[in-house]
């Protein structure tokens, strides 16, 4: 029977709640989902692509048919790489719905054997962006149940030096 391979290409700047039930759904439907970081996006990044393989990796670590990579260059040259038949993304509202349809069907020029295929978050994460995640975490506000336990402590990290240095402390002085 043929097996079937998707990619999930993004950003992950950082993994949300939302990213991880997407994940969750997708791995149920394809035989192997690959979670591809787009390397050469143009934005200044808050994570850097490794630290956010690392969080990928951990976090998706109970998916047997899921693994994390890392890709430059045109989505659909990178899934004929990985032989993908499907790119998952995620619909969370009307609103992401043009800025996607433009993107598959882009794809589907570029590769028309590649399909896109959506599928929706739960909705409570319907609102959540790794956008906006970033944007509340940079100015104090609570990003609890949005983002996974270890992302929120990465966040708080890489924002605060002086939580990080706390923790270490607090480390050292435990051992
Ligand atoms: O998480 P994001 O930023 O919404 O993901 C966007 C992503 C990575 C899927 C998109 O920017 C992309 O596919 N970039 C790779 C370059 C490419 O193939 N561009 C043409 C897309 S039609």
């Amino acid at each position: 029977m043929k097996r079937v391979t998707a990619i999930y290409p993004g950003s992950f700047d950082p993994p949300t709640n939302g990213h991880l039930d997407l994940i969750e759904r997708g791995s149920k439907i394809f035989d192997e989902l690959v979670v591809a970081i787009l390397r050469n996006a143009e934005k200044a990044p808050l994570f850097s692509v490794s630290e956010r393989r690392r969080m990928l990796e951990e976090l998706t670590a109970g998916f047997k048919n899921v693994r994390v990579d890392t890709f430059d260059g045109l989505t659909v040259d990178y899934a004929a790489r990985v032989k993908a038949s499907a790119v998952l993304r995620g619909i969370r509202a009307l609103s992401d719905y043009e800025y996607e349809l433009q993107m598959a069907l882009m794809n589907r020029k570029l590769r028309p054997e590649l399909e896109t295929v959506f599928m929706m978050p739960a909705e409570k994460y319907s609102y959540l962006s790794s956008r906006l995640v970033r944007e509340v975490a940079r100015l104090g506000g609570s990003i609890n149940k949005l983002v996974p336990e270890m992302v929120e402590q990465r966040l708080k990290e890489k924002l605060d030096p002086a939580y990080k240095l706390a923790v270490r402390k607090t480390k050292v002085g435990r051992a």
